[in-house]
């Protein structure tokens, strides 16, 4: 992965964030998802009065790349957090986990860009849950 591609995602993330729907926590977050064809999803964390029905930003990127026809994904910037970056919940890691590879890269970046940490989505999930049957 060229280190200019997840710069420019990271930048899109940012950019995404500030659409965040975050009237309760006040914490926004961005992510930018590259499709394998080359379109990149942005997506915000959607929150709702009954706090559990939030969608996180990665979600919605997913969920907004899916319901366009793409499932096949080749990385992630996601932007959240002031000082250090906020990381994915495990419920967004097992969908990342559905549609992007193990090797695939994930930048974490704080909200004004200047915390930057690289993971991958199988170091994100070790032992990513799969039908067995
Ligand atoms: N949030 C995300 O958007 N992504 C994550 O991976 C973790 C948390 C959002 C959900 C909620 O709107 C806010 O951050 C605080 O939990």
């Amino acid at each position: 992965m060229e280190k200019s591609l997840l710069e420019k995602l990271a930048g899109m993330a940012i950019e995404a964030s500030a659409k965040a729907y975050a009237p309760y926590s006040k914490f926004k977050v961005g992510a930018a998802l590259l499709a394998e064809d080359g379109r990149v999803f942005t997506g915000c964390n959607v929150e709702n009065a009954s706090y559990g029905l939030t969608n996180c930003a990665e979600r919605t990127a997913v969920f907004k790349g899916v319901s366009e026809g793409a499932t096949r994904f080749t990385a992630l910037a996601v932007a959240g957090g002031e000082g250090e970056v906020a990381m994915p919940c495990g419920a967004c890691r097992q969908v990342l986990a559905e549609f992007l590879p193990p090797e695939a890269p994930v930048r974490c970046v704080t909200l004004d860009g200047a915390v930057i940490r690289d993971f991958t989505v199988g170091a994100l999930l070790p032992g990513t849950f799969r039908l067995t049957v």
